[in-house]
């Protein structure tokens, strides 16, 4: 099986991490607990995978064609319905239910639409998809 091109961001210093997430309102780097989720290639590409956290509501883990990777709660703005089930293209994906289409990397609802999905810091590091379960990519927990 041939190995996912996966890519990723430039990794900047720790200085600049921290500068940049503090200018984005984003948790500084340190702070972020990493879960190991899954293998890059147990998510295809247009696909999701669901993280179940018990009581708090599940996260969904997407993989776009150009191997981007993103965290989104699984629940849709418009009425909750599972993301993760919809449809990836580009940059969204498309909610099952009515089609509500979500930016991946902004968690908001594509115009005419409205909304806002919370979304998770992810990072793949060495073949291995990790999301930070608890802390939102805005800082609220
Ligand atoms: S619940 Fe997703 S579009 Fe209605």
């Amino acid at each position: 099986m041939r190995k996912p091109d996966v890519v990723c961001a430039e990794i900047p210093s720790r200085a600049d991490a921290i500068a940049n997430a503090r200018e984005l309102g984003e948790p500084e780097p340190g702070m972020l607990k990493w879960t190991r989720i899954c293998r890059i290639d147990e998510i295809p590409r247009l696909g999701a995978r669901v993280v179940r956290r018990g009581v708090a509501p599940n996260i969904a883990v997407f993989r776009t064609a150009s191997d981007m990777f993103y965290a989104l709660a699984d629940r849709c703005p418009h009425r909750g319905g599972p993301l993760s089930q919809g449809i990836v293209y580009g940059e969204r994906v498309a909610c099952p239910l009515h089609n509500t289409n979500v930016e991946l990397d902004s968690g908001c609802a594509v115009a005419p639409d409205k909304g806002r999905v919370q979304r998770f810091m992810v990072k793949v590091e060495a073949d291995f998809v990790y999301v930070d379960l608890e802390i939102q990519a805005d800082g609220n927990h």
